[in-house]
């Protein structure tokens, strides 16, 4: 039975009827027709769909209530589905797990990604960010997405994961065919690429684990294999090769992504960019409002265990929740001109990674190699002409992305 289909609050506004035709080409559109709607931010999704959270102070309170667990898969209405390679390989993502597996495997894959490791994390990053870039300088440009970001993501995923480089292009072709997945639409041949992939994927990791536990022990087989493989709880991962396999995804598309944008975004205000030039101590202010206004995952679907409420909305159990942290990003009664990059705003909590305790586990290591990518985008080279004046955006879905930044480089 598809649970989602129960209509949770008659009451609330449908998210469709708010005028938000260009959602996924320019969201902030939708975000602010959701802004401007009284009420706490909360809508219900067209027929039955769901529930969608707008709304900085109703995200943040409903990311701190345990009871909002992994997404109900089987009330999905898009995507690959709850079944096929694909769906069994995101079992094996803390992502997609409850209690009381959730908690010792979201610990063991935040480990070998946070500050903990950031020696290791931040000179293996740095070393690739310089080798690609001497590559483009080479070549006086290139595109910033495909030749930069994307060759930072997914050689480092590679060598994180213990594999030698020739697996980049499998590990990044793998990674690009589940994008389509988190779009609104995709094609019955794409929901078949990703399910072939995701088995080329497990496979690819599979066979060489042998050789990668013989490795140095940095790779991120090593850190999570002691939890995976000691695991006994039910619906546990199946080994420590489908965990990494799952997060590989968020490892090379998420994190290319979020780059990519933020090169963009740093780029397109020639007045800002110029500072972090005079200032390179700016980068850090500039990497997170970059990724407040133009984040790379718009928003992911939770689902609570039990039902729950806020602000007089209830929410029962399994009705799935999108929870879209871009347009709490944007909210007017939280931020001042929301809409505005600006590098000298004030601190604020950025909701790009989510919250609580379910916070994304790659944000440490998606924030290293953003800032790097600035850094040395801004010493390696004098002067940097972006040759597009907008550049096309990924179709639209839950995760944007600047397509193509070609420069010219000196
Ligand atoms: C800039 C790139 C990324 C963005 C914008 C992003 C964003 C997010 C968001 C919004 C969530 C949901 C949080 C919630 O529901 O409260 C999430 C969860 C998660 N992310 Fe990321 N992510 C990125 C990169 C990564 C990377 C590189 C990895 C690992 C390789 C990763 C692993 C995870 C995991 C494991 C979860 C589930 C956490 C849990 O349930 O405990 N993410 N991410």
């Amino acid at each position: 039975m598809n649970r989602n289909a129960v209509n949770p609050s008659e009451h609330l506004p449908v998210f469709h009827e708010l005028g938000l035709n260009g959602f996924g080409v320019d969201p902030s559109v939708a975000y602010r027709a959701a802004h401007a709607h009284p009420g706490p931010g909360i809508f219900r999704m067209p027929d039955g769909d769901g529930l969608v959270v707008t709304g900085y102070e109703a995200l943040v309170n409903l990311m701190r209530q345990s009871a909002l667990g992994a997404q109900n898969r089987s009330a999905r209405r898009s995507g690959a589905g709850a079944h096929g390679p694909l769906a069994r390989l995101d079992d094996n993502s803390p992502f997609f797990m409850d209690e009381p597996v959730h908690a010792p495997m979201a610990a063991a894959v935040y480990q070998p990604m946070s500050p903990a490791r950031k020696d290791y994390l931040a000179e293996t990053i740095s070393e690739i960010a310089y080798s690609a870039m001497e590559d483009l300088l080479r070549q006086e440009g290139g595109d910033l997405v495909h030749d930069y970001a994307m060759v930072i993501a997914a050689t480092f995923w590679t060598r994180f994961l213990g594999l030698p480089d020739e697996y980049t292009a499998t590990l990044r072709d793998c990674s690009a065919s589940v994008v389509p997945m988190l779009q609104f639409k995709c094609t019955p041949a794409q929901i078949k690429a990703a399910n072939d992939n995701a088995e080329v994927l497990l496979s690819c990791i599979r066979e060489h684990y042998e050789t990668i536990k013989a490795c140095p022990r940095t790779t991120l087989l090593h850190a999570i294999a002691p939890a995976v493989e000691g695991c006994e709880l039910p619906n546990g991962p199946a080994d420590a090769a489908a965990v990494a396999a799952a997060m590989t995804f968020d490892g090379i598309d998420s994190v290319a992504a979020a780059t990519a944008n933020v090169l963009y975004t740093c780029l397109s205000h020639p007045d800002q960019f110029a500072q972090l030039r005079q200032s390179p101590s700016l980068i850090p202010a500039a990497w997170r409002e970059a990724m407040r206004v133009q984040p790379s995952v718009l928003g992911l679907q939770r689902s609570p265990r039990q039902s729950i409420a806020y602000a007089g909305v209830s929410i029962p159990a399994d009705v799935n929740v999108l929870l879209l942290w871009a347009a709490g990003n944007r909210d007017p009664r939280h931020f001042d001109v929301p809409d505005r990059f600006d590098i000298h705003r004030p601190q604020f909590k950025l909701l790009s990674f989510g919250g609580g305790g379910r916070i994304c586990k790659g944000r440490y290591l998606a924030m290293l190699q953003g800032q790097i990518a600035l850094r040395v985008l801004l010493e390696r080279t004098h002067s940097i002409q972006l040759l597009v004046d907008k550049p096309a955006w990924s179709a639209p879905g839950m995760v944007r992305s600047t397509l193509s930044l070609p420069v010219r480089l000196e």
